[in-house]
C-alpha cells in the first residue's frame, strides 16, 4: 500500500507532550501542518502548547518570527480530547514515556482508529522499532523518527526501519524529516541506532583515564577542546546531559550488545548517580556548580624549571615537527641517535605508553618524556611521564614545550596518551557502526556531526588521521592493556592495510 506522508494535507498526530512531543509538534506545526496533540495527563497538552507559544513570543520579540507567523503555528495546533481523535492523521509521532509495554499498548489501541494506510513512527530512543510492532497488525506501517532533544534546535533525525516495516516506509520517512526542515539520516534497527551508539567513546573512555589516575576531569576535558578541537569536553557533557541519562545509556547498549567489553560502562560513574552527583541539575558533578566553576588540582604538579638548552627527540612519527616547534622556540634539537648522558628524552608514541617506548628505544626511563602528537600542538601540548620518570627531567621536558607558546598539560603513563585514546576509541566505535550496516559512512558521520556536536564524524576524523595510525594506537593501546576493548575492527583494519579511506564501502 502506497505511503503518502508527503501529501499538502497531511495531519500529523504526535501523542506524548512531554519534552520531545511538545518540541516535535512545534517542528512540525512550524513546517506547515496541521498538527494533533495528545497527552495522557490532563493539561499535559494545556501545559505543552502553552510552553510552545512562550517560546514562540521570544522569537517574535527576537525579530526572528512575526507575531502573524506566531499566530498561523498556534492555530495549527488541535489539542486532542481522547486516542480516537488521531482518526485523520496520516502519522503519528509517538513520544510517550519511554516503557516498552505501555508503547506497545498505545500502538495497538491507535491501529483501531488510524486508516490502514497511516503510519505510526516511535521517538525511542533505546528500545527496538521491530520489538514495539511486535503484535501489532500492521508493523509494515510502523517505524522510527528518533528527535534530538530540543527538537526545533536539533537539525537531526533518525530514520529506523523496522525488520518488518514496509521497504519504502524508510523513505517516505526521509521526505517527511526534509518536509519539515530537518536532515535525516537512515539507520536499522540496532541498539542505540547510530547517534547512541556512536557517543559510547568519548565519555566511557574518558572515565577510564580518570579512572586510572592519568588525569583529571578537567584535564581531559581542557585538552579535548583544546588540542582535539571538540567543542565541549566529555566531563562537561557528561554533568550537561546527566551522569544517570549517561549510564542508563551506557547500560542499555553493553546489555544490548551482549556485553561488548567496547561499549563497557564506568562501574565508577554508577557510585557516582547512586550519590546523586548527576551534573548540573543536582549542583555538583564532576564540576561544582554551587558557585563559579573552576578548575581543580592538577594531577601532577610539575616542579618549575629553567628551558633547557637542548633536548633528544626520537626519529619517529611527528618527531620531526615537534623538533622544528621546539626549535623555533630557540631549543636546539637532536633528532634520533643516541643521546647524550643527561639530555632530556621526548618520544613520540602511538598508542605506546612512555614505559615501553623507553624501554624500546632502549632510554632511560628517568629521562624521557613522551608527547602527544595526534593533538593540535600548537593549541596544547601533552607531556606523559612513566613511573621512573625523574622530577626535573619532567619539569625540563614541561619549559621546553612551554616556551613554544602552548600550553602543557601533564599526565601519567597511559597508552595512547588522552587525545590519542579517546579519538582512536571515536574511529574504531564508527567503523564498527559501518560493519555493522547500522548506517552508510556518510550518514555515520552526519550523526556525530549533528547529534553528537562532534567536529568531525568518525569515519571522517580516521581519514583525517589517517586510518594506519589510528590502527596504530588501538593494536598499541591492546598490547599494553591486552584489552579486548581496544581490539580495531576489520572494517578499520582492512582499510588502513588497503591505504584507502575509512568511508570505502565493501
Ligand atoms: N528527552 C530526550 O532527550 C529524548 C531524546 C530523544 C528521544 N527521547 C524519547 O522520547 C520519548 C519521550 O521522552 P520525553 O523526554 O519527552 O519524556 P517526558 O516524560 O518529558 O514526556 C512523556 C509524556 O508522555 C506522556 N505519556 C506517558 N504515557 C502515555 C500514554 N500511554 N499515552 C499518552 N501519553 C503518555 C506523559 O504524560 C508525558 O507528558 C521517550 O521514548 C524517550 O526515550 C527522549
Amino acid at each position: 500500500m502506497a505511503i503518502y506522508l508527503s501529501k499538502s494535507d497531511l495531519i500529523v498526530a504526535v501523542i506524548g507532550a512531554g519534552a520531545m512531543g511538545r518540541g516535535i509538534a512545534q517542528v512540525c506545526a512550524q513546517a506547515g501542518i496541521q498538527t494533533l496533540l495528545y497527552d495522557a495527563r490532563d493539561g499535559a497538552v494545556a501545559e505543552a502548547l502553552a510552553a510552545v507559544g512562550k517560546g514562540l513570543d521570544g522569537q517574535v520579540a527576537k525579530g526572528r518570527m512575526s507575531a502573524d507567523d506566531k499566530a498561523g503555528v498556534m492555530a495549527r495546533f488541535k489539542p486532542m480530547a481522547a486516542l480516537a481523535d488521531a482518526a485523520s492523521a496520516g502519522l503519528v509521532i509517538e513520544a510517550i514515556v519511554e516503557d516498552l509495554a505501555v508503547k506497545r499498548e498505545l500502538f495497538r489501541a491507535l491501529e483501531k482508529y488510524l486508516s490502514a494506510d497511516a503510519v505510526i513512527a516511535t521517538n525511542t530512543s533505546s528500545l527496538s522499532v521491530t520489538e514495539i510492532a511486535a503484535g501489532c497488525e500492521r508493523p509494515a506501517r510502523i517505524g522510527g523518527l528518533h528527535f534530538f532533544n530540543p527538537p526545533p534546535v536539533m537539525k537531526l533525525v533518525e530514520v529506523i526501519g523496522g525488520l518488518r516495516s514496509d521497504p519504502d516506509l524508510a523513505d517516505a520517512l526521509v521526505a517527511f524529516s526534509r518536509r519539515i526542515g530537518k536532515q535525516p539520516i537512515v539507520a536499522t534497527d540496532t541498539p542505540g541506532f547510530v547517534v547512541n551508539h556512536a557517543g559510547r567513546a568519548y565519555g566511557p573512555e574518558a572515565l577510564r583515564i580518570v579512572a586510572q589516575g592519568i588525569a583529571a576531569p578537567f584535564e581531559v576535558d581542557t585538552l579535548m577542546k583544546e588540542s582535539a578541537g571538540f567543542r565541549m569536553g566529555p566531563f562537561e557533557l557528561l554533568d550537561l546531559i546527566g551522569a544517570d541519562v549517561t549510564q542508563a545509556v551506557m547500560e542499555s547498549i553493553y546489555a544490548r550488545y551482549y556485553d561488548e567489553p567496547m561499549y563497557q560502562p564506568s562501574a565508577q560513574l554508577a557510585v557516582r548517580v547512586a550519590g546523586g552527583l548527576l551534573g548540573r541539575k543536582t549542583g555538583r558533578g564532576f564540576y561544582d556548580y554551587s558557585g563559579p566553576v573552576t578548575a581543580g588540582t592538577p594531577t601532577i604538579a610539575v616542579a618549575p624549571c629553567a628551558k633547557p638548552k637542548s633536548v633528544w627527540i626520537a626519529d619517529e612519527d611527528g618527531g620531526g615537527d615537534l623538533a622544528a616547534l621546539l626549535k623555533a622556540a630557540g631549543i636546539a634539537t637532536t633528532l634520533g641517535g643516541t643521546p647524550s648522558a643527561h639530555a632530556v628524552c621526548l618520544v613520540t608514541p602511538l598508542g605506546e605508553d612512555c614505559t615501553s617506548a623507553a624501554l624500546r628505544l632502549k632510554l632511560d626511563p628517568a629521562r624521557t618524556v613522551a608527547v602527544d602528537i595526534f593533538g593540535n600542538l600548537k593549541s596544547r601540548i601533552t607531556a606523559m611521564k612513566n613511573p621512573l620518570t625523574a622530577p626535573d627531567a619532567l619539569g625540563a621536558a614541561v619549559a621546553a614545550l612551554a616556551a613554544t607558546g602552548a600550553p602543557v598539560t601533564a599526565i601519567n603513563d597511559s597508552a595512547g596518551f588522552v587525545v590519542q585514546r579517546l579519538l582512536a576509541m571515536i574511529v574504531n566505535v564508527g567503523t564498527r557502526i559501518a560493519e555493522l550496516r547500522v548506517a552508510e559512512p556518510a550518514d555515520i558521520d552526519t550523526g556525530a556531526e549533528l547529534g553528537l556536536n562532534y567536529p568531525k564524524g568518525p569515519l571522517a576524523l580516521g581519514d583525517a588521521l589517517g586510518p594506519s595510525r589510528v590502527l596504530a594506537v588501538l593494536d598499541g593501546m591492546q598490547a599494553v592493556a591486552h584489552d579486548p576493548k581496544y581490539r580495531a575492527t576489520a572494517w578499520l583494519r582492512r582499510r588502513a592495510a588497503l591505504g584507502v579511506s575509512l568511508h570505502t564501502p565493501d
